[in-house]
């Protein structure tokens, strides 16, 4: 399988090659990937910036607990997650599912109000996590393309949430800062791409409940 490889490939870049560019096309390529990546009721409660602006990314820098990845990738992408989920976010939803998939919005509306009742059972830290949980998804959906692409990333969660809200402007806009990730191109100086992948074997991490023939191989 190709995508085993690309994953063995990949690995958290810590030194990119602030001289590289990704071509316009592979950023496009990515944008769709992450997307197409599935969500919770397919709501897509979250929006992703990609930062590229060298004044913008040496402020994200400084609340990212100064990491070099933030300046010297070529972009930073910042999954954000939005704070407060009303129902106008259902309906935007019930209305883009109308139109996309042909269906009258009338015959839509029981599924509306039974996730609307959904998120009315949600205390505010619920919808929080479950929104940001969202963002998880996405993220890794970015990583695998990159991987694929022979782009390299690092994804974070090592800067300060409320700085990066206050920087991008996000909580005007209803969001929240919730992972990022910094793409680009390995240094050949990056010691760690030449290490092994650390990984719990596989009879370590899988349990299997039922009958199997799998052999675990070390
Ligand atoms: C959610 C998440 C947050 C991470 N945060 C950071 C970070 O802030 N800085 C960093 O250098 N690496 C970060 N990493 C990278 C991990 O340390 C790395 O993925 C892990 O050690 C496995 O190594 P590999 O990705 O190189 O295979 C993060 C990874 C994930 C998935």
């Amino acid at each position: 399988m190709k995508l085993i490889n690309d994953l063995k490939w990949r690995y958290a870049t810590k030194q990119f090659d602030n001289t590289q560019k990704i071509p316009e096309e592979e950023l496009k390529q990515l944008m769709e990937v992450v997307r197409l990546a599935p969500s919770s009721y397919g709501l897509q409660l979250y929006k992703v910036i990609i930062v590229e602006d060298p004044e913008i990314r040496e402020k994200l820098k400084a609340a990212s607990w100064n990491q070099n990845q933030i300046t010297d990738s070529t972009a930073l992408v910042v999954f954000c997650n939005f704070k407060d989920i009303n129902d106008n976010h259902i309906d935007d939803y019930i209305k883009l599912k109308s139109e996309t998939e042909l269906i009258d919005i009338n015959k839509l509306k029981g599924y509306g109000d039974f996730m609307k009742s959904k998120l009315k059972e949600m205390s505010q830290a619920d919808k929080d996590n479950w929104t940001k949980r969202q963002t998880y998804i996405a993220l890794g959906f970015l990583l695998t393309a990159c991987a694929e692409l022979k782009i390299d990333a690092c994804p974070m969660e090592g800067f300060e949430v409320e700085k990066y809200n206050e920087i991008l402007g996000l909580t005007d806009q209803n969001l929240s800062a919730s992972v990022i990730a910094a793409i680009g191109y390995r240094d050949e100086s990056d010691k760690i791409q030449y290490l092994p992948k650390v990984r719990k074997p596989i009879d370590e991490l899988f349990e299997i409940v039922g009958e199997c023939k799998l052999q675990f191989v070390a």
